[in-house]
């Protein structure tokens, strides 16, 4: 039976449907509301509003849920590789044995890039930070792949090309930042091995790899890999509601997952920690200062728009974290300060009635230190492990029977009708 709420408005009723989700979560339809009744709504930052259907990823924030098309993500982490959890997300299932050989043949045989992007990487100045470099040369690969993306197959095709290309693109631009000589895809390494291998090896010093590493890795990447409408899938699905081709909208994704108050705030936690460290490791004082309202200071790593309990994202990058660090003889003092300022925030009434907890980001920066991966190439890690999600979403988009191009309203506050006054009248 079809559900209504009823707006009342000086006298006058209008009949809102409600939709279900298959989680039972609740949205009232307003596609009809300003058309019937002339308002809009307002929803600054969209905290309220849903902009699609979609059966990618469900997460219900209260209770730390997350799941990939079903699938907790717990499990995930604990028996799937970045590889097959990409595949689930693109496909919507699991990959049978057959359907994973050849996605890793087509990811193997699209791994190389095109010689020419060589030059575009050269000319960057050398100071340049790797997601602004990886995010024009994703926008770039439009003009070295101009194929069409408008069948399944062709679609399938770019989307694959895409997942390859991006992280021989992501090492390729450490190596040049670095200004080391190139390493190339290996056929007979997996989707992490051979990212590694490309990052850390030189002719000098073959890079050994261990499975520890390439583990901590396949985690990482598999946590991040969606996270249903955030602001930088949020960025694809509007960016590609115009019908730009895949590689344009992606390129929007990551321009918005630069930002420290998203994916990089994997930068900014670690750049937190190290300033404590150099403070005499003051954690105490670093949460005071995030309590003080006059202090723009925010704890980086806590808080998130929608959990208002433990990520439990963060959980497993906590363990990972204490186990690579444990498997690798490391000690990672940052790891020392985070716990410690873990601990106390958690006990704090502020940040207890705020709901603020420990997101993804909070423990990932140590683990990716503990990989070798430089600070400044923490939000391009992300950004690879984000790319499932952006495009599974970007696929969803543009088959929705209910797309319809992004074009929110606004309440206008600015003056009413007034003249253009000539320059010799102005006062
Ligand atoms: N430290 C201190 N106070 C905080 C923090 C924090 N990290 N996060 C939120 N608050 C406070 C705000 O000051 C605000 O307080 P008030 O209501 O008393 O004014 C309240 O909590 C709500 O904060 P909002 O900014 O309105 O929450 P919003 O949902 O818009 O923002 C966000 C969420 C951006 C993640 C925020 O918590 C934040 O800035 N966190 C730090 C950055 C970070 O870790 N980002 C990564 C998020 S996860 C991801 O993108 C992968």
């Amino acid at each position: 039976m079809q559900d209504y709420v009823t707006l009342t408005y000086r006298g006058e009723s209008f009949q809102l449907p409600v939709i279900v989700g298959s989680e039972n979560e609740r949205a009232i339809d307003i596609l009809r509301l300003r058309k019937e009744t002339g308002f809009i709504t307002y929803d600054p930052g969209y905290a309220n509003s849903g902009a699609c259907m979609s059966s990618i990823t469900y997460m219900n924030g209260e209770q730390g849920i997350l799941r990939y098309r079903g699938i907790p993500v717990e499990e995930l982490a604990e028996k799937s590789t970045f590889k097959e959890t990409a595949y689930l997300l693109i496909n919507g299932q699991l990959p049978k044995a057959d359907e994973l050989r050849n996605f890793s043949i087509m990811l193997n045989d699209h791994s190389l890039v095109h010689e020419d992007m060589k030059a575009f990487y050269q000319n960057f100045p050398r100071a340049s930070h790797p997601m602004g470099i990886l995010s024009a040369m994703v926008n770039a690969l439009r003009s070295f792949y101009p194929e069409l993306q408008t069948t399944e197959e062709e679609i399938n095709f770019t989307v694959t090309r895409l997942l390859a290309k991006v992280r021989t693109m992501a090492a390729m631009s450490y190596k040049i930042s670095r200004g080391h000589t190139l390493v190339y895809p290996r056929p007979d390494l997996a989707y992490c091995e051979n990212f590694l291998n490309m990052m850390f090896d030189t002719p000098v010093r073959p890079y050994q790899l261990t499975k520890e590493v390439v583990r901590a890795l396949e985690v990482f990447w598999i946590l991040h890999a969606d996270h249903e409408q955030n602001c930088s899938t949020t960025a694809v699905r509007v960016v590609g509601s115009g019908r730009v081709n895949l590689y344009a909208a992606i390129s929007a994704g990551m321009s918005a997952l630069w930002g420290p108050l998203h994916g990089g705030a994997n930068q900014a936690v670690v750049e937190m920690l190290t300033a404590i460290h150099q403070d005499g490791g003051n954690f105490r004082g670093a949460v005071a200062r995030a309590k003080d309202r006059n202090d723009p200071f925010r704890l980086m790593g806590f808080g998130h728009r929608v959990y208002k309990t433990y990520d439990p994202r963060a959980r497993i990058m906590k363990r990972v974290c204490d186990d690579l660090l444990a498997a690798l003889n490391l000690k990672d003092p940052l790891l020392d300060i985070a716990k410690e300022l873990e601990e106390v925030a958690l006990k704090d009434p502020y940040f207890i009635d705020h709901n603020l907890y420990p997101n993804v980001d909070f423990y990932s920066g140590i683990v990716l230190r503990a990989i070798g991966i430089p600070t400044n190439m923490f939000t391009v890690m992300f950004a690879i492990g984000r790319l499932p999600g952006w495009i599974s979403q970007w696929k969803e988009s543009m088959d929705d029977p209910h797309w319809r191009i992004s074009r929110p309203r606004q309440i206008y506050t600015g003056p009413n009708e007034t003249h253009y006054v000539p320059m010799q009248d102005r006062t």
